[in-house]
């Protein structure tokens, strides 16, 4: 079957494409690395290269029927051809200081800038909360900003700025250009996977869900990616060479949500910011506990079937899902086969996911009004931080005794585990203070967690405990 050989993008209102093979850029070149390379790009600082500092932020315009979405990505974590299809821009098309667009122009007047590093990927991140139709309030403009950081400014005048700017929107020069956009993102091919094989790596990307499985299948040792926010950092970070990449994050099939016979399903390639915002009428610890995921940059970019699939102890989406005792759909070239989350992981980011399938979805039953679902995460900050110890419970009562509960904890073992012994002690138990305390004592008996950077093994046991009664606690409210 022919296949494309090179991605095409727009950067600076033109298509730009590129030849991996002419270009001296490699697959996992990433969009930070590519940007900075170029003359007039500069603004996109490196500060971390590892999401947690926001100055690499850039926003990409995606095609969403006619019109584009802006969202904010920290380029580090971004390899090259994943921007196939897209609009790139930084901090130099919005503005320069002769003709500043309408955030550069707040930041400027309320002296958000000091030394000025992290000044392009503020605008940037405040450049998509600009370009967003909903309205933006504190709380949204909190959460926005909270993957980017500042030495020098101190955050309220950003914060004043974002505020002045979103509140008082009019159309930017984005707005002018925008069908041109389109038309320009519209005629980038799609049809053909592109294959880019250079002397020392292979990077797929499919378009459809039959070439996913297809090289699946044809490639079995090929590391699968869909946000690339955990796969990034094994290049940039432990600087190893991936020899090859199938790129999912282009399977629009992947990318969707739906509600059927009060069961929600979510697409593996869902973004984690979406998730959230999906799940804030129905799932509440789900959307309570991706409040605190990482930052927007991240969670944009990050999917629900890679927090999954990296079978991480401290993946935050785990025992909200166990908890809720979510359904994964994995699938290879022949058949879809669904099974429990809860029997999934293995053991130490191992799961049941055989060499030639991939998860395509998650689909999670709508908990009835007689439940208590909660989630918890402890972390050395509130936000853009893993968790040391992180919780999810879930309560049914019958006349004030425990019927059914499960309990599941990240952060505690090698992998997201249930606390099968403290959900014996209090099953048909009442669900009572003195009881909640015998059953906390069991938790040692159900975890020997480790030691690390983070936590002691005695603290990360005391904070279960804690989180267990703290639900005990709550629960009391919403029973
Ligand atoms: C700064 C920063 C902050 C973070 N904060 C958090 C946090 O608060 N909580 C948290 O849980 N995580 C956090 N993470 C980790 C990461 O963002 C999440 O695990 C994320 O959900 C991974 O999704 P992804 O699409 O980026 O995965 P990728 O990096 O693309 O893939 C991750 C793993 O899943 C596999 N995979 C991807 N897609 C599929 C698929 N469809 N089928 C099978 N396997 C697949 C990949 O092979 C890889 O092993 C953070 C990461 C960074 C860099
Ligand atoms: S360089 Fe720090 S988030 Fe990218
Ligand atoms: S102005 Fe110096 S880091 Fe923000």
């Amino acid at each position: 079957m022919s296949e494309l050989k090179t991605i095409s993008f727009v950067l600076d209102g033109e298509i730009t494409e590129i030849d991996f093979n002419k270009s001296g850029y490699s697959p996992t070149t990433t969009l930070l690395q590519y940007l900075r390379s170029l003359p007039d790009h500069k603004g996109v600082k490196e500060g971390c290269g590892e999401g947690d500092c926001g100055a690499c932020t850039v926003v990409m315009g995606e095609l969403r029927q006619d019109k584009i979405e802006y969202r904010a990505y920290d380029s580090c974590l971004i390899f090259l051809p994943s921007v196939h299809g897209k609009q790139v821009i930084t901090a130099e098309n919005l503005g320069n200081s002769g003709n500043m667009h309408p955030v550069q122009q707040a930041m400027y007047d309320f002296d958000g800038s000091q030394c000025g590093f992290c000044t392009p990927g503020f605008v940037m991140s405040i450049f998509a909360l600009y370009k967003q139709e909903y309205e933006v309030d504190k709380e949204e403009i909190n959460d926005a900003l909270t993957g980017n950081l500042c030495r020098c400014t101190g955050y309220k005048p950003i914060l004043d700025a974002a505020e002045f700017a979103c509140k008082n929107k009019e159309d930017d020069h984005f707005c002018e250009c925008e069908a041109g956009i389109v038309k320009m993102l519209k005629s980038v091919r799609r049809d053909k996977t592109i294959s880019i094989i250079t002397d020392r790596q292979k990077y797929y990307i499919p378009f459809s869900k039959a070439e996913a499985l297809r090289l699946r299948k044809d490639f079995p040792q090929a590391v699968l990616l869909t946000g690339s926010t955990d796969v990034a950092l094994r290049v940039t970070k432990k600087h190893e060479l991936i020899p090859e990449i199938i790129d999912l994050s282009q399977v629009n099939e992947y990318n969707y949500t739906k509600t059927e016979n009060n069961i929600i399903s979510f697409g593996s390639n869902f973004s984690m910011e979406d998730v959230r915002r999906q799940s804030k009428e129905t799932l509440l610890a789900l959307y309570e506990m991706l409040g605190v995921f990482g930052s927007r940059q991240i969670r944009n970019r990050a999917s629900l079937g890679g927090n999954i699939g990296s079978a991480s102890p401290i993946g935050d989406s785990l025992p909200v899902l166990m908890a809720y005792d979510a359904e994964v759909e994995l699938e290879n070239h022949k058949e879809k086969r669904t099974v429990k989350l809860r029997d999934f992981i293995t053991g130490y980011r191992t799961t049941i996911c055989a060499a030639d399938e991939l998860i395509s979805g998650v689909n999670i039953s709508l908990p009835g009004k007689d439940r208590i679902v909660k989630s918890y995460k402890i972390s050395k900050r509130k936000d853009l931080d893993i968790s040391t110890v992180s919780a999810c419970f879930s309560l049914k009562l019958n006349d004030g005794k425990v019927e059914d509960i499960a309990i599941f904890y990240g952060g505690m073992a090698a992998w997201t585990k249930r606390a099968s012994k403290t959900e014996a002690a209090l099953k048909g138990k009442e669900w009572s203070r003195v009881n909640v305390e015998v059953a906390m004592k069991q938790l040692e008996e159900d975890y020997k967690p480790i030691a690390d950077a983070r936590s002691g093994e005695k603290a990360r046991n005391i904070m279960a405990a804690n989180l267990l009664l703290k639900f005990w606690s709550e629960s009391r409210r919403s029973a």
